[in-house]
């Protein structure tokens, strides 16, 4: 029999076996759930487009005015050297900062600073092969430059995505839509313009790439985009880290397009799987 692997995470400032990893109940992330993160995959080794998501990190840290115990090069080696320990084919690793103990429960403590590495697996191919079914909600994050762990809202909203036969929500303001709880919001124009909401949301690093991916065939716009520009797209996708590229084929009761995965979706999937391997090899 194969031994269990020892995972290892970083915390208080040392490397610990994973079941060792604690925080005490006095963190403000658990009193009042005030904290930011960030999470990117590692294939052979090398951590998928690094910068841009240390880039993200430190942002979210400074909008919630919590400090990062670790400059950002020591951050980085950190990273680097908890992949090394833990040899994974294919992972994913959070960078979790929290508002630190707090004697009061409420003013910010010293950050606490976790890094979690795990095993994944490559997306499922179903939901690529037939698109999924989305649902609406008008809701706005609080913070939306910010990837807070505040994700009430969406985890509020699984039982009835799951009561509508959908796969996911889409948040709205007055109909103009925003983004997915965890993930980012794409429709392909009539005319083939690639279009993504511009205001009030996450600059996920998988749209940026997606964006830069598109610009190079297509016309790109970031902007407003209502639910009477999405019943007329001709498709639609959403996009992150985990997902990579998902087809929507519908919005509550409304088919998208032809109601099956489009190919300027799956090419532009295609290319980002690609841009991936390029990364991999061109850092190695
Ligand atoms: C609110 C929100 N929008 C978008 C995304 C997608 O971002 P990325 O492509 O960087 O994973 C995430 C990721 O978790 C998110 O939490």
């Amino acid at each position: 029999m194969v031994a269990d692997k020892k995972v290892y995470a970083f915390i208080h400032h040392e490397f610990v076996p994973l079941t060792e990893a604690y925080l005490h109940i006095s963190d403000l992330a658990i009193q009042r759930g005030y904290g930011i993160f960030d999470y990117f995959w590692i294939q052979r080794g090398q951590p998928l487009f690094f910068e841009d998501y240390l880039d993200r990190f430190y942002q979210s840290a400074g909008l919630m005015q919590l400090p990062v115990p670790l400059e950002r090069r020591a951050l980085r080696e950190k990273a680097l050297e908890l992949i090394r320990l833990n040899n994974f084919p294919l992972s994913g690793m959070k960078l979790l900062l929290t508002g630190g103990y707090s004697e009061s429960g409420y003013e910010p403590g010293t950050p606490n600073l976790v890094l979690i590495e795990q095993a994944v697996a490559y997306p499922e191919q179903e939901n690529v092969e037939k698109g999924i079914k989305i649902i609406t909600h008008e809701y706005q994050r609080e913070l939306p430059a910010a990837k807070t762990i505040n994700y009430n809202m969406g985890i509020r909203l699984i039982g009835q995505i799951k009561e509508k036969g959908a796969q996911d929500v889409l948040y709205h303001q007055n109909g103009i839509v925003t983004e997915f709880p965890r993930s980012n919001f794409f429709i392909v124009k009539q005319d083939n313009t690639i279009a993504t909401p511009a205001r009030e949301v996450l600059k996920g690093i998988t749209r940026k790439n997606v964006l830069d991916l598109a610009a190079a065939t297509y016309a790109t716009e970031e902007g407003n985009i209502t639910f009477e520009d999405v019943q007329q797209a001709k498709e639609a996708f959403q996009t992150s880290t985990t997902k990579r590229i998902v087809p929507i084929v519908q919005i509550n009761d409304t088919l998208i397009g032809t109601g099956k995965p489009g190919s300027v979706t799956l090419a532009l999937l295609q290319q980002l799987e690609a841009l991936e391997q390029q990364y991999i090899d061109q850092t190695k």
